[in-house]
C-alpha cells in the first residue's frame, strides 16, 4: 500500500507540474534570493526557535512575518504548522518557507525499537522501511525535518544515549546510517512524505568520559577518522541534508565551536553542501565551557567554525549583525552559510509545496505500520541463554503461566527513550499478547511485583513467589524503565536496577524445576551474570516499541525463532568498560592459557610472572557476550570457508565465502558475519573488523554458501599521515555467527598485480 500510495503521489506531483529541481536551478534560485535578502533576513534564516506547543503567540507571528525565523522545532500541530508556514510564505517579504524540526528518532505515533535494538536486526532494509514509515507519520503532523539518525560511536554502555546509537561498530553504524537517511529522505527529497534527515552529533559525543553525558571527549585524530567519522562520512555520501553538532568538548575545543570538524573535514574534505544546526543551546554553552568570553564571542566562534543555524538560543539574532558591522564576521561567509540553508529548503520542495495536508498521508499506526513495527521488534530480539532448550515454550503443555515483573504490562516503558509523539494507546504489551495467544488454553497469573524497575520494596514478592510456585512456566519481565536511558540518563552500575536481582532469586527458588524465562527490556547492554545464574533462558528485548508484546510472545511460543545479534558487547562487570570486539592486539595479548585469575594469583604469580597480560585479574579478558552474538531455536553449522583467490593486488577484489547449514529442526534467520584482520600495518590494527553481514533464512537441513565481496579499499585504514591507505600484506578473514567466530581463511594483498592463475 505504501508503494501504491507513493506511486499515486508521484503521479499527482507530475500532474501538478511539480518535479525535482535540478542542482543548477537550485543554485540559481539560492543566489537570486541571497541577492534580495537584508542582513536581518539572513540572520533570520540562521535562527531556530522552539514552538509554542500548539499555539501561535503574537510575537512569533511577527517574527515569521518579518523574516526573522528559519525554522521552528517541536511544533507538531499541523494546523499551527500550516498557519506559521502561511505567514512565512504569504506575508513575509520574500516568502521563504520554514523548516519544522522534530526528534523523530525511532518512529512517530507507531514506535519502532530503539535504534540500538534496530541495530540488533542487522537488517538495514528494515531500518530504511522503518524510517520511511516514521517520515510518513511525521509528515502528516507538519514535520519536514527530523533530528536523526544519531550515529555517534560509543563503547560505553554507561552512557544513556547508547540507546539512540547503532552500537559499537563503525561499519554496522555506517550501514544503518545510510539506511535511515534513505528511509527519511527517499531518492528525491522533494517527493511527498520525504523529510530532511540530520546526522548527529558531529562529532565524538559517544566517547564522553566514563559514559557521563555532556562530559569531555579526548579522541586522537586517528581514532576520530577511523572510528567516529566513518558513519558521518557515509551519511554525507548518502546525501544527508543536515548535521547537528555535539554538546561535548573535543580535544579541548567544544564541537559546536570546532572549525576542524565543520569546516576542514565536513566541507573541505567531504564536500558537504547541506547545513549544520547547533545542538540545543550549545552555542551559548561555549561560554559555559569556558572557550568564549561572552555570548557575542560564542556566536562569532560558532559562525567561524561553520554552524549555519542556531537551535533554541538567540545569540545569532542578538549578535550577528553587530559582528558583521564590526568586521568580526565576513559577510561573504554569512551569505554562504545562509545559502546552505536555502539549498536544503529548495531541495525539500518547500517553495513549491509549503503546506501539509494530513489526508495526503496514510493514517498513522495503520495495519501496515503496526506490522512493520512487529517485524522490527521481532528481528531485534536477542536470545542470550537457552539452557536445555527451555525456549520455545510448548503452548499446548501449559495450564498455568506466571507473568511477573514491572515491565510485563507497561504501555509507556516499552517504547523507550525519545518518543515525544509515541501513542501509548496502541502499545501491545507482552502480557496482552501472551493472553491473546494463550486464549482459554492456559491461565495467566500476572504479578507486577514491583512498582517500577527501580523499586526497592519487596512488598509484591510474596505474590510473585506464590504465582511462580503454582505455575507450569514462569515469565519474568525485567529491565530498565525508559527513563533510565537516553539523554542525561547515564548509569554507573549497569545491572538490573532496584530489587530485581532479589525478585529473580525469589521467583527462581519458588519455581523449582519449572522453566524460568527472563525477558529483559533495556536501553543499553546490562551486566547480567546474577540473572543468567538463576534463569533457564534469557531473551534481550531492548525497548521494543509499540509492537514489542506480540513479537516477544511469538518468540516465547516458537511461532518465530529469535534472530537478533548484539550490536554492542555485553561486559561481565562495569570495570571492563570500555570492552569491544575491535580492540587492538597489544604487546601482551591475553589468552586462556596465560591468563591468571585473581583466585589463583597467590600461587601462580611467581611462576607465571612473564605471562601477565592485558586483562583484569578479577574479570578476565572476555566479555559476558561478544558483539554479534545471539542464539536461535535452530543451530547453524559453518564450514568450508574459502577465498576466490589467495592473493589480490591493490585495486582488486576477491570473495570470501563459507557454507552455513541449518542443523536444527526449525526454519530460522541467521546473521552471517564477515570479519578481517590486517596482520601487520604501519599502525596497530584491531584484532577484528566487521566487513560484511547478511541475514539469511534457512529451513531445517538447508545449506547455503554465503559470499562476501571484498575490495582492497575495504581493507583501508587511516595511516600515520591521516590518509586512508591499504597496505600489501597478509590478512585473515573469519565467517561465522558472532565476532568470536573461529572459521578462518588467509589471503594476501600485493602491491603488484599477481600472476595469472595465482
Ligand atoms: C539533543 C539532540 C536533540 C535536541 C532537540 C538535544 O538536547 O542532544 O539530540 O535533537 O535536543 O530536541
Amino acid at each position: 500500500m505504501d508503494t501504491l500510495f507513493c506511486g499515486f503521489l508521484v503521479w499527482l506531483a507530475a500532474l501538478c507540474g511539480i518535479s525535482a529541481a535540478t542542482p543548477s536551478d537550485v543554485e540559481a534560485r539560492v543566489a537570486d534570493l541571497i541577492e534580495k535578502m537584508t542582513l536581518a533576513e539572513k540572520i533570520g534564516q540562521m535562527t531556530q526557535i522552539n514552538g509554542a506547543g500548539g499555539t501561535l503567540p503574537d510575537d512569533m507571528r511577527a517574527r515569521v512575518r518579518n523574516g526573522g525565523l528559519g525554522s521552528v522545532l517541536n511544533e507538531v500541530d499541523v494546523e499551527i504548522v500550516n498557519e506559521i508556514q502561511r505567514i512565512a510564505v504569504e506575508e513575509s517579504r520574500l516568502g521563504i518557507p520554514l523548516l519544522f524540526g522534530r526528534d523523530v528518532i525511532h518512529g512517530f505515533r507507531t514506535v519502532l525499537p530503539i535504534p540500538l535494538g534496530q541495530a540488533a536486526s542487522f537488517n538495514p532494509e528494515l531500518v530504511r522501511r522503518g524510517a520511511r514509515m516514521a517520515a510518513l507519520e511525521a509528515s502528516a503532523s507538519g514535520v519536514n525535518w527530523t533530528f536523526a539518525p544519531m550515529i555517534d560511536m560509543s563503547r560505553d554502555p554507561r552512557w544513556g544515549r547508547v540507546a539512540e546509537t547503532f552500537g559499537e561498530d563503525p561499519f554496522l553504524t555506517s550501514r544503518m546510517a545510510v539506511a535511515m537517511v534513505r528511509g527519511f529522505q527517499g531518492e528525491d527529497l522533494s517527493a511527498p512524505g520525504n523529510i530532511a534527515a540530520c546526522a548527529k552529533h558531529f562529532a565524538g559525543y559517544g566517547a564522553v568520559e566514563a559514559g557521563r553525558d555532556y562530559a569531555t571527549t579526548n579522541i586522537a585524530e586517528h581514532d576520530l577518522r577511523e572510528v567516529h567519522f566513518p558513519p558521518f562520512r557515509a551519511a554525507v555520501d548518502a546525501g544527508v541534508a543536515t548535521l547537528m553538532t555535539s554538546f561535548s568538548d573535543l580535544n579541548g575545543v567544544p564541537a559546536t565551536g570546532n572549525r576542524f570538524l565543520m569546516t576542514d573535514v565536513l566541507r573541505g574534505e567531504w564536500n558537504f553542501d547541506g547545513f549544520v544546526v547547533s545542538d540545543w543551546a550549545s552555542i551559548e554553552q561555549l561560554v559555559i565551557h569556558g572557550v568564549a568570553e561572552d555570548a557575542r564571542d560564542a556566536a562569532r566562534q560558532a559562525v567561524d567554525a561553520g554552524v549555519n543555524m542556531e537551535m533554541a538560543t538567540p545569540l545569532y539574532r542578538d549578535h550577528l549583525a553587530g559582528l558583521i558591522e564590526q568586521g568580526a564576521v565576513d559577510p561573504a561567509q554569512l551569505d554562504a552559510m545562509v545559502a546552505d540553508i536555502l539549498r536544503v529548503k529548495f531541495r525539500l520542495g518547500l517553495f513549491e509545496r509549503p503546506y501539509r495536508n494530513p489526508s495526503d498521508f496514510p493514517a498513522t499506526a495503520n495495519d501496515e505500520h503496526l506490522e512493520l513495527a512487529r517485524e522490527a521488534a521481532l528481528q531485534s530480539l536477542v536470545l542470550l541463554q537457552n539452557r536445555d532448550r527451555a525456549l520455545p515454550l510448548n503452548r499446548t503443555e501449559l495450564r498455568r503461566v506466571a507473568v511477573i515483573g514491572p515491565l510485563a504490562d507497561d504501555e509507556y516503558e516499552q517504547l523507550g527513550t525519545w518518543i515525544f509523539d509515541g501513542d501509548t494507546s496502541i502499545t501491545r504489551t507482552p502480557l496482552s499478547a501472551l493472553r491473546r495467544q494463550l486464549g482459554d488454553s492456559a491461565e495467566v497469573e500476572y504479578v507486577r511485583a514491583m512498582k517500577n524497575s527501580r523499586s526497592r520494596s519487596t512488598e509484591g514478592f510474596a505474590a510473585a513467589r506464590d504465582a511462580a510456585a503454582s505455575a507450569d512456566a514462569v515469565l519474568l519481565f525485567l529491565g530498565e524503565e525508559s527513563m533510565l536511558s537516553g539523554e542525561a540518563h547515564c548509569r554507573a552500575e549497569i545491572g538490573l536496577p532496584g530489587n530485581q536481582h532479589d525478585l529473580v532469586r525469589t521467583v527462581a527458588g519458588a519455581a523449582k524445576d519449572k522453566p524460568v524465562i527472563a525477558v529483559i527490556q533495556a536501553g543499553r547492554p546490562l551486566t547480567l551474570a546474577p540473572v543468567l545464574d538463576q534463569v533457564d533462558a534469557l531473551l534481550f528485548a531492548w525497548h521494543p516499541g509499540t509492537m514489542g508484546g506480540p513479537a516477544i510472545a511469538d518468540v516465547l511460543f516458537g511461532a518465530e525463532s529469535p534472530s537478533g545479534k548484539l550490536p554492542m558487547t555485553f561486559p561481565k562487570m562495569v570495570g571492563q568498560i570500555p570492552i569491544f570486539f575491535g580492540h587492538k592486539h597489544t604487546g601482551k595479548p591475553p589468552s586462556a592459557e596465560n591468563f591468571i585469575h585473581i583466585d589463583d594469583l597467590e600461587e601462580r604469580m611467581v611462576q607465571y610472572s612473564t605471562g601477565l597480560v592485558a586483562s583484569h585479574l578479577d574479570a578476565g579478558f572476555e566479555p559476558q557476550f561478544p558483539f554479534g552474538y545471539g542464539l536461535s531455536y535452530a543451530s547453524f553449522r559453518y564450514g568450508d570457508i574459502a577465498v576466490s583467490r589467495t592473493s589480490m593486488a591493490l585495486g582488486e577484489s576477491l570473495t570470501v565465502s563459507a557454507t552455513v547449514e541449518n542443523t536444527g529442526d526449525v526454519a530460522a534467520d541467521e546473521i552471517v558475519q564477515l570479519y578481517t584482520r590486517d596482520l601487520v600495518g604501519q599502525m596497530t590494527r584491531p584484532v577484528r573488523e566487521l566487513k560484511g553481514f547478511r541475514r539469511v533464512r534457512l529451513k531445517p537441513g538447508q545449506k547455503t554458501r554465503v559470499t562476501f565481496d571484498l575490495h582492497s579499499d575495504d581493507l583501508a585504514f587511516v595511516g600515520r599521515t591521516m590518509e586512508r591507505i591499504t597496505e600489501p600484506g597478509v590478512f585473515h578473514a573469519w565467517i561465522g555467527g558472532s565476532s568470536d567466530a573461529d572459521l578462518r581463511v588467509e589471503f594476501r594483498v600485493t602491491a603488484a598485480k599477481p600472476e595469472e592463475g595465482s
